[in-house]
């Protein structure tokens, strides 16, 4: 039976690191027995030009119809006068609400092979490998009443950060759950000291430790002291779990862990569906150039393979090739150093050409 990946480049950056990770399939249907088919649709910026809408009508459909979605990048410059329902980021906030994605996977491992693309000291960062488990369709992001108003002659912008008892309990069990499989310590980070919602939070995220996942080790911190943390000693942490503000910014802080955000991948799971993205934007500064890198897009196919298509063996071949190329010296400009420069079409080649490689080892 094939597998139906949505393809979903969007913006930017987001056809050329699209295109390398589907060289990839290509590799895995053709040397590793994988039968994955996929269709491209509009989301973003792209979505706006071919229809006015930045989640248009046949991507919903292809979406919900696809076992996974791999999404490029959404936004840019050309979009951000539009009305806020128009603009790019409403596609990306519009689909990960229609498939009910609530819980965000985003992994920060520190490569060997990198430790001198970070800014931080190498004996810091070096063997950092954390999840930051992101609420992804809730909070402030979504909270209602929200808007600019008028009131009392005054204008005001206002937003609203809420959580039900149910939403904070589906992404307590998804943390408590990744935590067993990997080093079994859940950090919830929340802003308790201020504020209900997260006094709230820390209560359900208690209450579920207690009744189904004693055997985790819980801790509590606030999310100013996360932040700080993260640099100061990224190791003490394994499973971060946070609401959906909090994690998209602890999460672009752990990517300068690794160097680059150009390598950090994601997942973003619901009851029934799952996307696959590279966390990094749309680099509308770089778009169209062939120098970006396509690695975080390549290692979110990764995580499609071991957490949607059950091809965890598959999975473990792309991150060794990933691994390899980096061991070669190849770097994309974003990754710097002394090493041998690519662009991003030669990363995703030098990628694809260890996986055939390692195929024909196989055999
Ligand atoms: C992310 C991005 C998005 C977010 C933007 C593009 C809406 O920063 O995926 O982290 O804030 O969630
Ligand atoms: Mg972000």
């Amino acid at each position: 039976m094939s597998i139906n990946i949505a393809v979903l480049p969007g913006d930017g950056i987001g056809p050329e690191i699209v295109r390398e990770a589907l060289k990839v399939l290509d590799v895995l249907n053709r040397e590793y027995g994988l039968n994955a088919e996929w269709e491209e649709a509009a989301i973003g910026g792209v979505g706006y030009e071919e229809s006015g809408d930045p989640y248009p009508e046949v991507t919903r459909k292809l979406s919900r119809e696809a076992d996974a979605v791999l999404l490029g990048a959404v936004g840019g410059p050309k979009w951000e006068s539009l009305d806020k329902p128009l603009r790019p980021e409403a596609g990306l906030l519009g689909i990960r609400a229609d498939l009910g994605l609530f819980a965000n996977y985003r992994p920060a491992r520190v490569y060997r092979q990198l430790l001198d693309a970070s800014t931080l000291k190498p004996e810091v960062i070096d063997g950092v490998d954390l999840m930051v488990i992101r609420e992804l369709v809730s909070g402030v992001y979504f909270g209602q009443p929200r808007g600019i108003v008028e009131e009392g002659g005054q204008r005001k912008g206002l937003n609203t950060m809420s959580y039900t008892e149910a939403e904070v309990e589906r992404i307590a069990r998804t943390a408590f759950e990744t935590a067993r499989l990997r080093t079994g310590r859940v950090c919830s980070v929340d802003k308790a000291n201020v504020l209900d919602v997260s006094e709230f939070w820390r209560e359900i995220i208690c209450r579920v430790h207690g009744d189904e996942f004693s055997d985790v080790e819980l801790s509590h911190m606030y999310v100013d002291n996360a932040a700080m943390q993260l640099i100061r000693n990224p190791k003490q942490f394994d499973v971060i779990v946070t609401s959906n503000l909090f994690g998209d910014i602890l999460s672009d802080e752990a990517s300068m862990l690794t160097g680059s955000i150009g390598m950090l991948p994601s997942a973003s799971i619901g009851e029934r569906h799952a996307m696959y993205e590279p966390i990094h934007g749309s680099a509308p500064d770089i778009s169209g150039q062939n120098k970006a890198n396509p690695l975080a897009t390549v290692l979110s196919v990764s995580m499609m393979l071991k957490y949607t298509l059950n091809q965890s063996d598959l999975a473990d071949k792309v991150d060794a090739a990933v691994e390899a190329v980096l061991d070669d010296g190849l770097r994309t400009p974003d990754l710097a150093g002394g090493e041998q420069l690519v662009s991003c079409s030669g990363m995703g080649d030098a990628v694809c050409a260890k996986l055939e490689r390692m195929g024909a080892e196989q055999v």
